[in-house]
């Protein structure tokens, strides 16, 4: 049974596998037989703020109580992430963006979105470019409840910025009061909506994509829903459209109809390439 040991909890292997199987079950995510501190760590205040003294009484809770639920896959997941990261991705949107046809609405989704810095930076990206088509919009999801509400905000700490251009700083950012945070402004937020999807369930969304951006987030799940989510992923590109993973993402088989086009970015075969 797990328990209480003076000041930290103990989780014993029977829950640590109810962890893994909830999380796999929910989110998809593997996590690897070693990471029973991580759990402890990320799930042991709210362990305690429920008044339970171990984990199985919580497990039993998160089963069928769906917002405590969402907590603990919030609390589970990595929300590393930062502007412009992978700069040369962004230099691939501009491009493929400049080239796109004026008559018809250019759409991206940034379907791991975090915190919100990926999807601001393709909108500053889009703004940037002056011979992108006039209409555009990014699409930005995550299964995080909790970092999607940050990712909307668009606040930050003006540390946090760092990458953004002094320029793109400028234009699409409002220090507040203090000097301390950065506001996005209202001009890009019109052009940002912002949606909580699980890559692993249903994707209710209309319509095809000419780029997505679905990085640092494969990583954490099993090969066959790599492979699974990539597919899916192709099957909503625009022909001439481009996937872009993150660095670390092998995925084993990618579909035939991408042709890798630099870094762990991939066009889809069709038109427009
Ligand atoms: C490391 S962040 C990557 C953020 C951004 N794409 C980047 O590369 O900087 C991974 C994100 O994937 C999200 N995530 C994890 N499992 C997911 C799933 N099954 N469906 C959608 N998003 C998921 C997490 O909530 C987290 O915000």
């Amino acid at each position: 049974m797990s328990g209480t040991t003076s000041d930290t909890l103990d989780i014993d292997p029977p829950a640590f596998e109810r962890v893994r199987r909830l999380l796999r079950a929910r989110a998809g995510i593997e996590l690897a037989d070693n990471r029973q501190s991580l759990v402890v760590a990320r799930l042991m205040r709210r362990v305690r703020a429920l008044g339970f003294d171990g984990f199985d009484p919580y497990l039993d809770l998160i089963e069928h109580d769906e917002p405590e639920c969402t907590q603990f896959v919030s609390a589970l997941t990595t929300n590393v992430t930062d502007f412009f990261r992978e700069r040369h991705h962004f230099e691939a949107l501009a491009d493929l963006a400049a080239r796109a046809s004026k008559n018809v609405p250019f759409k991206v989704w940034s379907a791991a979105c975090s915190s919100g810095q990926e999807p601001w930076s393709i909108a500053m990206t889009l703004k940037a470019t002056s011979d992108a088509p006039p209409t555009w919009k990014v699409l930005a999801t995550d299964i995080d409840a909790e970092i999607l509400e940050k990712a909307k905000d668009g606040v930050y700490p003006v540390e946090q910025a760092a990458a953004v251009a002094p320029e793109l700083k400028a234009a699409h950012f409002s220090p507040d009061r203090t000097g301390c945070y950065l506001r996005v402004r209202d001009a890009l937020r019109s052009r940002v909506f912002f949606a909580q999807l699980n890559l692993l369930g249903d994707w209710p969304m209309k319509g095809d994509f000419d780029a997505i951006f679905c990085r640092n987030v494969l990583i954490y799940f099993s090969p066959e829903n790599r492979l699974t989510v990539v597919r899916r992923l192709t099957a909503r590109l625009k022909p001439g459209g481009v996937l872009f993973l993150g660095h670390s993402e092998a995925v084993l088989g990618i579909p035939s109809e991408l042709t890798p086009i630099g870094k762990t970015a991939f066009r889809r075969t069709g038109a427009q390439a």
